[in-house]
């Protein structure tokens, strides 16, 4: 579907991009012909996700990066610019998130997922604006919020308020910076089995539960994600800014909605019940 050469005047800087869905885009992107440069805390993941760009035939290169210190943002970027080029290409996927109650958090926890959510997206976004404005040059944010950014979510509240902020922020900046040419978007995912989020977030004994949530029935691959991503950056989709595009197989849809419980009693029984609840001719 995608031309080999589709993002090829793309230098994308993709933040997490040494695991899980960051690193799935970054393999994506790179195979698409971007040049892809990935920031993260742990040197061994990025330099791993580089090496297999390079395998591939791509060309990539990694950067340390702790996006809660906007010192090490810049540092990180102008490490990427000085391998890669001038970065057209923002992904904000970075994240931290764990299971709490929240009367049992400290403000120390709170912070560690809000800094690294919604001040990490933050640090990332402003540095690369302001260099796409002093340039002149067009610019575009991707951010990777998830469902909960609407309606909020026990459990997971520090990351509920923050993926929250950085959809409020993509939705500003996309008017406030439209004028310079950049355009800012995001991807709400669903479940997606990655270690990081499951090994956090979903128990095993957990996950049979959370399939039946989803109508399409299966959990998220990441390379769908991937191509979402790669087309929401492309030039096919230059009109497009303030955006945010659900990938979740009709998960939150199905959270939402009243009698959606009924799609999970086999079609045939269910029939059989509303066939019986179906006022008779003679008693209308
Ligand atoms: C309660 C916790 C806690 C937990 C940490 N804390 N884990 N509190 N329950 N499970 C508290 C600590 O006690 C401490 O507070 C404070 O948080 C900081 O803890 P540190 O371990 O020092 O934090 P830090 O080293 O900064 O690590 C941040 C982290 C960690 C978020 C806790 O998990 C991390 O680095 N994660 C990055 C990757 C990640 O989380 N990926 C998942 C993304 S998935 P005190 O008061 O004791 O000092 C995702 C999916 C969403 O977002 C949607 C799914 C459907
Ligand atoms: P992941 O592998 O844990 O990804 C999180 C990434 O963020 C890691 O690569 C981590 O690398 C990086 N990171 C964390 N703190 C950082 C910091 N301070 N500075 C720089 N990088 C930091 O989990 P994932 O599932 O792929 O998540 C990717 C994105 O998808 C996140 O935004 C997440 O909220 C979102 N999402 C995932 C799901 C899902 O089901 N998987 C659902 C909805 C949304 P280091 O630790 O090496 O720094």
């Amino acid at each position: 579907m995608f031309q080999a050469n589709l993002l090829q005047d793309h230098v994308v800087l993709i933040t997490g991009g040494g695991s899980g869905l960051g690193r799935a885009m970054a393999e994506r992107f790179g195979q698409l012909g971007a040049k892809v440069g990935v920031v993260g805390r742990r040197e061994a993941l990025l330099q791993e996700t580089v090496a297999a760009i390079a395998a591939a035939g791509g060309t990539a290169a990694w950067a340390r990066c702790d996006v809660r210190d906007p010192a090490s943002v810049t540092a990180a970027v102008d490490a990427i610019e000085a391998q890669l080029g001038p970065v057209t290409t923002l992904i904000n996927n970075a994240a931290g998130n764990f299971l709490a109650a929240t009367e049992e958090l400290s403000a120390n926890a709170f912070d560690a997922v809000v800094k690294i959510v919604l001040n990490g997206t933050f640090n990332c976004t402003l540095d690369l604006g302001r260099r796409w404005i002093e340039r002149g040059t067009a610019g575009q944010v991707l951010a990777i919020v998830t469902t909960y950014a609407w309606t909020g979510s026990a459990f997971v509240v520090p990351s509920a308020c923050a993926k929250a902020g950085v959809l409020v922020l993509m939705k500003s900046l996309a008017v406030e910076w439209a004028t310079y040419g950049i355009r800012c978007n995001a991807i709400a995912p669903g479940p997606f089995p990655t270690e990081g989020a499951f090994s956090r977030l979903m128990p095993e004994g957990m996950h049979q539960e959370a399939l039946q949530q989803v109508p399409l029935g299966r959990f998220g691959r990441p390379e769908e994600l991937a191509n979402l991503a790669a087309y929401l950056c492309s030039p096919m989709n230059a009109w497009m800014t303030g955006e945010c595009v659900t990938l979740d197989g009709g998960e939150v849809l199905k959270a939402g909605q009243e009698f959606s419980r009924m799609t999970d009693i086999p079609r045939d029984e269910l029939k059989a019940g509303l066939a019986m609840m179906r006022p008779t001719k003679s008693a209308k």
